[in-house]
Formats: C-alpha cells, structure tokens, sequence
C-alpha cells in the first residue's frame, strides 16, 4: 500500500530539530518525514544561509519551515530551500510567541489568510517542491469550526495541498509559548473534520499525541501525524514506526548501533571544529526506559568531561549505564 508521505512527521521545534538532532532520529526512523527549525526569511535573506541552510545528506525527507509574511521574501526564501535540496517549504502560521507576532507572522497569520494565499501561491511560483502550512485550529476565543476551516479553503487556493494542523487555539495575549502548547484545549474532531470537508487535501494533525496506539487511532480519520516534545523527549518511541506504519520489513534500529553510529557522528563534527555537546544533548532520551539510562545521562551530560574525546565519553557513559541496574 502506499502511503502518505506525511504519514508520520517529526514537528519543528527551536533550539531542538537542528540538523544533529535530525540524523539521530534518521537513524531511528528512516520512514519519518522531518522539520526543521523554524528560519525566518529575515534571517535568510540578511544572515548566513549555510549556517541556516546546511544539512546532512542521510536526513531526506526532510522539510524547511519558513517564518514570515511578505510574498516575496518568502519566495526568495522558498527558492533558496529547493536549491538547498530541502523536499519541502513549510510555513508557520502556528507560532504565538511575541517575537513572532512583532513580526507579524506565525499564528497572527491565520487573522490574514488571504496574505497566506498570496505567500503560498509566490512560493509555488518560483519551486517545484511542496509548499505546505502548519497552523493552528484558531486564534485566541476564537472557537469556531468556520474559522479554520474558511482559513484552509482560502490558503489552498494558492496551491497549498498539505494542512498540519496543531488541534488547539493560539492564545495571543496573556500566554507564553510553552503554555499556549498546553492550556488552549485540544479539539481533535476539528482536524477530522477538515479531512472530511477537503477530502482532496492531505490533513496532518498534531498535538499532545504520544503513544503509538494514539498515532493509529488518529490514522482513522487523517492522512498523518506529527509528533514533537513526544518524539524529542523519548526518541526510541520511533524505534517501531517503520514496521508498525509504513510496512517497512528491514532490520529494526538497534540502541547500540544508533549510539555508535552518532558517537561517530560526533568525532566528525569534534573533527571540523564542533563541540559534540551540541550533538549529545538531543540524544539524552535514547536509553529511557532501560536500567541505567539515568547514568549513561549523567555522564554524557557531564560538563568536566567536555575535553575528552566523544569516543572516551561514550565508554564512560557505557560503564555507567551497565553499573548496578538497581540505582537506574
Ligand atoms: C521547544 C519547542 C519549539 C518549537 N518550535 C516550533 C517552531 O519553530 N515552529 C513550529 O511550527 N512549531 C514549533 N513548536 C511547536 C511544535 O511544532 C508542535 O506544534 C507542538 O509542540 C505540539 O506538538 P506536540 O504536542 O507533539 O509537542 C515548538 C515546540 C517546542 C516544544
């Protein structure tokens, strides 16, 4: 059977989904789609596009989410991503944080969907590439279902095939990022229910999804779905994606393998003038759940230890992991 290719998505998340933390989870899931970081197109079109831009070939597919409003910086932004080789521009009409909204992008976008048209269609102009949205279910008190579903009518006028749909409201005063990721109640049948309304255009919900058996459950009414602080926090809950959604029949991942494999990873990057703590922070959650998990933590964590090569820490880390399982 083929499958969406949004069938599974890992979210975008600052400070999180940078291009380290996107090979580790390539190596857990080779199915999964992935996303970046957000990139403002301020920051492509006046800042460092390798720094914004770079990535490891092994990370395919793999989607750039976009910041902004104006057409045409979004579509110079947009052709710089294809070029890059990304598979995917996604824009974020999501975010609630005040930065964003002085900017007059992110959820404050979904007040202005005629402008999220017109970005889209400037974007679809210039790329070959998907061009998709991730937005919220409403701004603020707005409650009703009309709202995002006349947003998603009026946006897919300007080319966009694919909705990712966060299944709360943005509050836009009074609540900060990490609380507007909590407090606004989550209604999934909104999301189910543009799926049933735009049958054609593929409906990716997220939010507050953890468990694979949830992931399933929501597979019943939508084309896929996106998971975030799930799949950061506890990384190897994406170990069984492969063969439980996509039907894929290859050797599963294996922890010590994926350990290996980025404590290489970290040699190459110690080796072009990096600091392999940038890389070992998203890996922290790998052995949870498994006696010692908290020690192997500790010493990959361990700042004393920054000095020693990635190799001589992940000896240590092993030690400690397989110490005394009691005191996991
Ligand atoms: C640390 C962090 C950073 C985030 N940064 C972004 C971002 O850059 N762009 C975006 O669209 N959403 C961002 N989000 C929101 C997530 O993409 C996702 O929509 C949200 O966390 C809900 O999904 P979850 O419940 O599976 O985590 C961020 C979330 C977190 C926790």
């Amino acid at each position: 059977m083929q499958h969406s290719p949004w069938r599974l998505n890992v979210a975008p998340c600052m400070d999180w989904t940078d291009r380290h933390c996107r090979y580790f989870h390539r190596l857990i899931t080779r199915h999964t789609r992935l996303y970046s970081e957000m990139v403002t197109t301020g920051a492509l079109l006046h800042g460092d596009v390798p720094r914004h831009l770079d990535y490891n070939p092994q990370e395919h597919p793999v989607a750039l989410q976009l910041g902004g409003s104006e057409p045409d910086a979004l579509a110079v932004a947009a052709r710089l991503g294809a070029r890059w080789g990304y598979d995917e521009i996604n824009l974020n009409c999501g975010c609630p944080s005040e930065r964003v909204q002085r900017g007059a992008f992110g959820a404050c976008l979904m007040a202005e969907p005629a402008l999220v048209r017109d970005g889209v269609k400037a974007m679809r102009d210039v790329v070959d590439i998907p061009v998709t949205v991730k937005h919220r279910i409403g701004i603020d008190q707005e409650e009703s279902y009309a709202f995002v579903r006349d947003f998603v009518g009026t946006v897919a006028e300007g080319g966009c095939n694919v909705f990712i749909v966060h299944a709360r409201n943005a509050w836009l005063q009074g609540l900060s990022p990490k609380e507007n990721r909590e407090i606004p109640p989550l209604r999934y049948e909104h999301v189910y229910r543009l799926k049933r309304d735009f049958p054609a255009l593929t409906i990716v919900l997220n939010g507050g999804v953890k468990t694979a058996a949830e992931v399933e459950s929501h597979l019943a009414h939508v084309d896929g779905v996106m998971l975030g602080r799930q799949a950061y926090h506890e990384p190897w809950s994406m170990a069984e994606w492969d063969a439980r959604f996509f039907g894929a029949s290859g050797p599963a991942p294996v922890r010590e393998e994926v350990e290996a494999s980025m404590v290489e990873y970290m040699e190459r990057h110690v080796a072009a003038g990096g600091a392999w703590s940038h890389v070992a922070r998203h890996c922290m959650g790998l052995w949870n759940g498994t006696p010692g998990a908290r020690r192997w933590r500790q010493a990959w964590s361990d700042h004393s230890l920054k000095a020693m090569s990635p190799r001589g820490v992940a000896a240590r880390a092993a030690a400690s992991r397989m110490g005394s399982p009691s005191t996991a």
